[in-house]
């Protein structure tokens, strides 16, 4: 019997053999420790609980093998102690970190557990149960109320779970009594003792820096019986957890042992610290390449504001503009005369593009900038040539272009500013403000003055061709100026493909022009013509009727075969007007748009018509013979019809069935 014992006894000495009764590691570096999570050893053996990450995660290192707490599953816990040196570096002084832990728990981890508040100790779920047989010393730096922390600076004994069974401001004691305050996150080496006397169920932690000498007053005492708790076979570790901080949580040595007190450290062996230099100079790298980003973010972002800022305004300047120096205006300028182009600075939109009104910045002038989009580069050059020598086309009756400048795909013009606006307004859909007869014949003489300008009082003969209301621009003293002079033929010279020859606008358009397609003197004449009617008559060229629509020549015509040309007058002049004058003006104007254009004056003639200069030739109505008229209409509109593929035919039909119906119904 005696004998079974002493062999039972043996074995079990045998089996106690493979664990731990204790050990001593002066620094990590040949440990073979249990790591989880972000736990790691350092190359010089510094036992780093967390890696440098900044998600919230947490560590563990144990020792692997188990401790036998209890000689039977049933007895009491044996006496134990610990001490071990630490460390903990946030990356600034007043960081909220979290802290660590000491553990003893029944396996060599801590499955489930969360990070943050939780030391990677414990969950919601088990936190403060008694299954979970975890034993811990917290070095706690958060204040958790949740689990009735005293400070964001204590130690406290953890029994199941993270509210402690009592803690303490972290410090020491002196011999004499007096208490040394410690923080736990200021980066000192400290040392901590947990002794436990299995006899006296007397739990001591005490606390030091390090090369201190273990204080006779443990810092926490708490009686309590740990069998309840620690079951016969459990693991000794530590636990830990990262913040979003980078906070380093250091063991430097460590040592424990049952049945007896904890083999001493040998301090002089223990790893060194990354130095502190080190850290902040690490920190200091951080914060620089971050500073570096930032500036060449900055950098980047103002050249790309730059560079924007350039293609937003450049512009085309070719070799062979240099002549043209004095007319050539700076888009930047441009811009910021019209606010960026802004659509409250939009005047209109033109046949040709849109007119934006704008204010120089340095000389303060105020001009209109007309954007005519330029799709092709061909013929560019002869484009802006003769915008250049039209420029130079100084007269009083003509909207002076001032210059331009040059975009890709885009030529802008630069006029003078007209505040009055253009003549249609006051035609049509103005019954309030409306001109009268005699602003009226001004504004036709003017533009008769500036037409002849064109045609002959220049070194070259410039055509018009787009003569009408909305081209006839008025300024402050509403003298009719012609705008856009030019321009329809120059748009013409090939440098758009997609243009047809014919350039102008239906109803202002010669018959021979329609027919040909080409544009002469004689062609702004009649559009003249048709144009004068228009001021006169207050009334539309082609005005569209309910089932029928009437040509204004044809209806003048009618008025004067029934004996009362005056009839055909503006009503909104309500009869205000020199009857001598508005018959001239009226007749005048049927000269000028004669079918025929041999029979047509020339714009000298009509001067001196207006300015009595020249008697008016006795004209009979017969002799502008409506038929005539119509036909000369309706074989250029039949011509145009036949010469055009049927989209752009479309537009023509109109116009075809316009003369058909004036040809074969009521007249
Ligand atoms: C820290 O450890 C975790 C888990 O091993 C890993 O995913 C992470 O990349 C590590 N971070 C750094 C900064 O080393
Ligand atoms: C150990 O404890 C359990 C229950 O706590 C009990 O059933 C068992 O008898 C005890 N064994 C000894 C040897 O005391
Ligand atoms: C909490 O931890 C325990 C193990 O200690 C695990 O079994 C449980 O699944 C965990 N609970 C949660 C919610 O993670
Ligand atoms: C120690 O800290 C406590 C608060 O944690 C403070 O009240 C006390 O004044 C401090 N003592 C010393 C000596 O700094
Ligand atoms: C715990 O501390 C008390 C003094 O407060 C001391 O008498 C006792 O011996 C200590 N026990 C251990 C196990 O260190």
């Amino acid at each position: 019997m005696s004998v079974e014992i002493l062999f039972l006894v043996s074995l079990l000495a045998v089996l106690t053999y493979a664990q731990e009764t204790g050990f001593v590691y002066n620094g990590f570096r040949s440990a073979n420790l249990r790591l989880d999570g972000i736990a790691g050893i350092t190359a010089n053996g510094l036992l780093k609980l967390n890696n440098d990450t900044s998600q919230e995660q947490d560590g563990q290192a144990f020792d692997p093998y188990p401790v036998q707490f209890k000689n039977l599953p049933n007895g009491t816990v044996k006496s134990f102690s610990t001490t071990f040196v630490f460390a903990v570096r946030p990356p600034y002084a007043s960081a909220r970190v979290n802290g660590f832990a000491f553990v003893v728990a029944p396996q060599s981890g801590l499955p489930g557990s969360l990070p943050g508040r939780y030391l990677g100790m414990f969950n919601e779920t088990n936190n403060g149960k008694s299954s979970n047989h975890v034993f811990g010393v917290e070095l706690d730096t958060i204040l958790s109320s949740e689990f009735q922390d005293i400070n964001d600076n204590h130690i406290g004994i953890d029994l199941n779970g993270l509210t402690s069974e009592k803690a303490a401001p972290a410090g020491y004691y002196q011999d004499n009594g007096e208490f040394n305050n410690l923080s736990i996150i200021s980066g000192q080496e400290m040392q901590i003792w947990v002794d436990y006397d299995g006899s006296d169920k007397l739990i001591n932690v005490t606390l030091a820096l390090i090369h201190v000498q273990k204080p006779k007053t443990p810092l926490l005492s708490l009686r309590r019986d740990l069998s309840p708790i620690i079951n016969e076979n459990m693991y000794v570790g530590f636990s830990a957890s990262a913040g979003s901080l980078v906070t380093s949580y250091y063991v430097l040595g460590w040592s424990f042992s049952v049945n007896g007190e904890a083999q001493a450290l040998d301090l002089s062996r223990l790893p060194k610290l990354p130095q502190i230099g080190k850290e902040t100079s690490k920190v200091m790298t951080i914060g620089l390449s971050l500073m570096v980003l930032f500036v060449v973010s900055v950098l980047i972002l103002g050249a790309v504001y730059v560079i924007r800022r350039k293609r937003k305004l450049a512009e085309v300047l070719e070799d062979w503009e240099r002549d043209y120096g004095p007319h050539r205006f700076k888009y930047k300028d441009l811009y910021i005369a019209t606010k960026g182009f802004h659509d409250q600075e939009l005047l209109g939109v033109g046949g040709f593009g849109r007119v934006y009104r704008g204010i120089l910045p340095t000389s303060n002038i105020e001009i209109a900038v007309k954007m005519v989009s330029h799709e092709s580069r061909q013929g560019i050059r002869e484009f802006v040539a003769e915008i250049i020598r039209i420029g130079r086309l100084r007269h009083r009756n003509l909207v002076a272009l001032l210059g331009y400048c040059r975009r890709k795909g885009e030529l802008l013009l630069v006029y003078d500013y007209m505040p009055n606006g253009s003549l249609d307004k006051y035609l049509y859909n103005q019954p309030k403000v409306t001109l009268n007869w005699m602003k009226r014949l001004r504004v036709i003489k003017g533009v008769a003055s500036g037409l002849l300008y064109l045609h002959e009082g220049w070194e070259q003969v410039v055509i018009h061709r787009d003569i009408k209301a909305s081209n006839i621009l008025l300024d402050a003293e509403f003298n009719g100026r012609l705008g856009d002079f030019g321009l329809a033929r120059l748009y013409d010279h090939g440098t758009d493909p997609q243009t047809t020859h014919l350039v102008g606008t239906f109803g202002y358009l010669a018959p021979e022009q329609m027919r040909t397609g080409k544009a002469t003197t004689s062609t702004d004449v009649f559009a003249f013509g048709v144009f004068s009617l228009e001021v006169t008559c207050g009334r539309k060229p082609i005005k569209q009727g309910d089932t029928e629509d009437v040509i204004l020549v044809d209806w003048v015509l009618s008025c004067w075969d029934r004996g009362d040309i005056l009839e055909a007058s503006d009503p909104k002049l309500r009869a205000e007007f020199v009857e001598e004058e508005m018959e001239l003006v009226l007749k005048l104007g049927l000269m000028c748009s004669h079918p025929n254009p041999s029979m047509r004056p020339s714009m000298r003639q009509v001067l001196q018509y207006l300015e009595g200069d020249l008697p008016m030739p006795e004209l009979l109505s017969t002799g502008i013979s409506s038929s005539g008229l119509t036909f000369a209409h309706r074989e250029g509109l039949d011509e145009l019809a036949m010469s055009y593929p049927s989209s752009t035919s479309k537009a023509f039909s109109h116009l075809s069935s316009v003369a058909e119906s004036l040809t074969s119904g009521g007249r």
